[in-house]
């Protein structure tokens, strides 16, 4: 990469330092070309069922009319202008959501499926919770706090597998190292994708997509704390990146989604499966790679750890988080790949450890593509509490006001073409009082969460900002 020291520069080190930088914009003009075409994926007659019931909102959601294309609808082409202006360019705003989204999450509410608890308050670098708010209550359950109560949420993989998967890309430079380290091992892999990330490297998107024919997951927009997030601005951060997969795909809908630190609950794993049906993938060991490149740990220390692990007893399986953050984390991949082969491990992706389709309404990148229009029932809508309230925050209405207003965005104007503040999202990178560290009885997912608020100015800065510097410099 080639970098310049500028005033821009500068101001992404007082990003770091200080937690102050307004996201510039990187217009869709200078994004690199696209050379796929999205629309020539072969047309298969469909053949499997959907993941959600027929009657699952997500199937109107996405209810497309039929057309040409893949499942019969045509795309804007990865990558091209009108592709990329259809989007948040950053924090997207919770004011400016599809309606068939907002009423989807009030339909879900008036049903009583989404928890009414009120959202945690960052503080230190972690998630807290009011007081009252039991983090590792049934009601709550959250995996921060390292609950693992809820029987929908995956964290281990099965005996004597290693299930295989990336979070934070697509990127220049360490996506693809890590995709032709995986094609060349003909290794299948579930990438957690950044919705932003995929906007701003559609090229790396299609080779995990189209070339290496990955599965393709949900690692939110723009990788903030979720359990902080009001209804709303959850909605907005699974909604966009459901969005951008499917119609970058043909009109696959991703399964599963993993949150970032690690950190939901039971109030938004319900809105991303009641809402957007979509399954929660946590894992159950965590070498920490992303905090390399600021020393948090090193690679001797991730060696030894992926030794012990590898070598180790085979019963749970692992589910290890890696990240395709840097080369360098990709490289501890590497390192470790003939180990892991020398132990014998069954490595698949993450995907295929819970029967293999990566997507709600398609097996694979390449498989039939159920097109929603032609499989949906009828959609029966549920009585609104309010038809008039899809621009409005306060539909959420659990969410106290104070926190909507500290969580929710700032944009005023459209959400495509908004350079916003990424403050009203950053959390403080001081190392208070952990609240995993109180609940060592619980079960062994092992993050770290003492360090998390580091890693969000470093990983929203590298996974965010450096893919603009490549542009810009
Ligand atoms: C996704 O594709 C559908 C069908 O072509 C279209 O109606 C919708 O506007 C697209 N969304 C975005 C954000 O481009
Ligand atoms: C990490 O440690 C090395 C060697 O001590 C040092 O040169 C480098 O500046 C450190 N990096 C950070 C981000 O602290
Ligand atoms: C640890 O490092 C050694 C020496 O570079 C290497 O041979 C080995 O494959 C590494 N093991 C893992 C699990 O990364």
């Amino acid at each position: 990469m080639h970098f310049t020291f500028t005033a821009y520069t500068i101001s992404v080190l007082s990003f770091i330092f200080y937690g102050h930088l307004t996201l510039p914009l990187v217009s869709a003009a200078t994004l690199p070309g696209n050379q796929h075409d999205c629309n020539s994926h072969s047309k298969r007659l469909p053949s499997a069922t959907w993941y959600q019931p027929d009657d699952h909102p997500v199937h109107q959601l996405f209810k497309r009319g039929p057309s040409a294309g893949t499942d019969g609808v045509p795309y804007a082409q990865v990558g091209s202008p009108a592709w990329s202006a259809a989007y948040p360019q950053s924090t997207p705003d919770a004011n400016q959501l599809p309606e068939l989204w907002v009423d989807a999450l009030n339909s879900a509410t008036a049903q009583g499926k989404i928890p009414g608890f009120a959202p945690s308050t960052p503080t230190d670098g972690n998630p807290v919770y009011p007081d009252g708010v039991d983090p590792l209550g049934n009601d709550v359950c959250s995996t921060t706090y390292k609950c693992r109560s809820d029987p929908d949420n995956i964290y281990d993989a099965p005996d004597g597998v290693m299930g295989i998967s990336f979070d934070d890309g697509p990127l220049p430079s360490s996506s693809t190292k890590l995709y032709e380290f995986l094609q060349a091992n003909k290794q299948r892999a579930t990438h957690f994708f950044i919705g932003v990330n995929i906007l701003q490297n559609p090229n790396e998107f299609m080779m995990a997509f189209e070339t290496l024919q990955d599965d393709i997951a949900v690692h939110t927009w723009t990788h903030p704390h979720m359990t902080t997030l009001s209804n709303m601005d959850v909605l907005a951060q699974l909604g966009w990146t459901m969005e951008i997969i499917h119609n970058s795909t043909g009109g696959r809908l991703p399964k599963y989604w993993r949150p970032p630190f690690g950190d939901s609950d039971n109030r938004v794993n319900a809105i991303a499966k009641e809402v957007f049906g979509l399954k929660t993938i946590i894992w159950n060991q965590d070498t920490e790679d992303w905090s390399l490149s600021t020393n948090g740990t090193t690679s001797q220390q991730i060696n030894a750890s992926m030794t012990t692990w590898l070598t180790g007893p085979k019963v749970p399986g692992l589910n290890i988080l890696e990240h395709e953050l840097t080369d360098d984390t990709v490289q501890m991949f590497i390192d470790a790949w003939p180990v892991i082969k020398e132990n014998g491990w069954n490595t698949i992706s993450v995907a295929e450890m819970d029967g293999g389709a990566p997507y709600q309404n398609s097996p694979s990148s390449s498989g039939n593509v159920q097109p929603a229009a032609n499989i949906v029932r009828p959609f029966v809508s549920v009585a609104q509490p309010s038809s008039t309230s899809s621009s409005s925050s306060s539909s959420s209405s659990s969410v106290p006001s104070s926190l909507t207003s500290a969580t929710s965005t700032a944009g005023t104007t459209t959400s495509s073409s908004i350079a916003q503040s990424l403050t009203d999202t950053v959390i403080s990178t001081s190392t208070g009082p952990n609240p995993s560290s109180s609940t060592s009885a619980s079960q062994s997912q092992t993050t770290s969460s003492a360090s998390r608020g580091t890693y969000w100015s470093w990983c929203s800065t590298l996974a965010i900002v450096v893919p603009s510097l490549w542009v810009l410099s």
